[in-house]
């Protein structure tokens, strides 16, 4: 029986033959050692959740990478020579490697070599359900594999000897890349369509106050909307256990409702083309009035973990978004100097998800962010009033402008720490909402 990351037993029947993997880290002139082992932790733990388990860990020190190998040549030699000792089937690197690196490193290795992005796509592929992020996860993987096509067919060529095969491989080699790119062209159309519908569906709940509860992965974000809204969200002891945004109403102590969002978990060296291509998925948190940030207060790296989630929101156009700190798990700290250092934090709470602690606080700092926090709104403008649109540019943000016939559709921002006279001035001078 397969003994996972974790410790939990799987359960007989649903074991897949787990592989073995050895991870490789590069620490620049010795510099940031450290780091670079606490990264291959985390490695590890996504390899795990990929249905891999790693067998040895192994860190290079150079200046710089090498452009043709990653790591240097004689390094190479040497992982080749553990991965051979060892029984490893593949090679696990913690950067984001060139296509042709990759290649490189395989062909010295006679391994699998995947890089950190791989690693991640594959695990989104396990995960996504909806059919939003399965068009979201097949896109970032076709435009992962499309430059590493080549790389394919000179693997193939090798096996073969290589000869009579150059002619028909890379024939084979173009049908492929223009199916890849007529794929993705589909999938991209699909994905306009899906958000479309998702604009409308986001606009008809635009007068409620939106949270979103954004944090890195693990952190207890899924729990929490369960406790707080009996949502029923999956939740598990393994990284990306959520790739889909759930949104749930959520009563407040004033009677007051909210709408609460579970978002994908973030993750460090998260690659760009990855965040990009989750961001329909993320526009819970990018739309939100108020951002709930759940850290794991239990996890060692919290800080690092802290600071990763605010760099992917200041991506994400959402820098400027209220946020309350949401210190989770601790019922498993007991060091003041932690609580002491997420203090630092304003404004914080400290609670635990699973204990139930403290939750009612957490409601009651939402329920004064709603009173007096913004909402977007639609609005339809006269056409005889288009002096209103412009003030609104002046004063309000102004997410999105159309012209229909009925008048100018301007989706909009509006802070409400005015108890909401400047809604009704606009209502009287002749705009609706919508
Ligand atoms: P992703 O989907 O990966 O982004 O994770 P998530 O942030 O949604 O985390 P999730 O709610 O799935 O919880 C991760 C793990 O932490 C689960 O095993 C939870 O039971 C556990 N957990 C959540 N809150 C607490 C808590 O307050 N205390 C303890 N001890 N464990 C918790």
């Amino acid at each position: 029986m397969n003994q996972s990351f974790d410790g939990l037993e799987q359960r007989p029947g649903t074991e897949e033959r787990r592989e073995r993997a050895l991870t490789v880290g590069l620490s620049l002139d010795n510099r940031d050692r450290e780091l670079v082992y606490e990264h291959l932790e985390e490695l590890a733990l996504l390899a795990d959740t990929a249905g891999a388990d790693v067998v040895d860990e192994i860190v290079q020190s150079r200046s710089a990478p090498d452009a043709a190998t990653w790591i240097g040549k004689g390094k190479a030699e040497h992982v080749k020579a553990v991965a051979e000792e060892l029984n490893a089937d593949l090679i696990i690197v913690d950067d984001d490697l060139t296509p042709a690196q990759a290649r490189n490193l395989e062909r010295i290795i006679e391994r699998r070599v995947i890089d950190r992005s791989g690693l991640i796509l594959d695990i989104f592929a396990r995960r996504a359900r909806s059919s939003e992020a399965r068009t979201q996860v097949e896109l970032a993987q076709l435009n992962y594999l499309l430059p590493r096509l080549a790389g394919a067919w000179t693997h193939l060529e090798r096996q073969r000897g290589g000869i009579g095969l150059r002619g028909p491989g890379e024939t084979q080699l173009e049908t492929d890349r223009r199916l890849v790119r007529t794929r993705i062209r589909q999938l991209k159309l699909e994905l306009d369509r899906i958000t479309r519908r998702q604009q409308t569906r986001r606009s008809k709940r635009d007068e409620l106050f939106k949270v979103a509860l954004v944090g890195y992965t693990n952190a207890g974000k899924s729990t929490l909307l369960n406790q707080l809204t009996g949502a029923g969200v999956l939740v598990e002891d393994r990284l990306f256990a959520t790739l889909d945004a759930t949104v749930r109403r959520l009563r407040l102590p004033g009677g007051a409702e909210c709408l609460l969002a579970d978002t994908v978990g973030f993750i460090r060296k998260l690659p760009h083309h990855l965040v990009a291509s989750f961001r329909s998925t993320l526009i819970e948190a990018a739309d939100a009035d108020l951002l709930l940030h759940i850290t794991d207060l239990a996890n060692p790296y919290w800080q690092q973990q802290l600071e990763t989630v605010r760099e992917v929101l200041q991506d994400l156009g959402a820098g400027d978004t209220p946020v309350v700190h949401v210190f989770n798990k601790v019922d498993l700290v007991e060091d003041p100097a932690v609580f002491a250092a997420a203090r630092q934090h304003e404004p914080a709470l400290f609670v635990s998800a699973t204990r139930e602690l403290r939750l009612d606080e957490l409601l009651e700092h939402i329920s004064q962010h709603e009173k007096k926090g913004q909402r977007t709104y639609t609005l339809l403008v006269p056409h005889a009033r288009y002096d209103l649109v412009a003030s609104l540019r002046r004063v309000a943000r102004v997410l999105d402008e159309s012209a229909s016939e009925e008048g100018y559709v301007v989706r909009t921002v509006l802070a409400m720490d005015d108890g909401g006279k400047f809604l009704e001035e606009l209502k009287k001078a002749g705009c609706r909402t919508q």
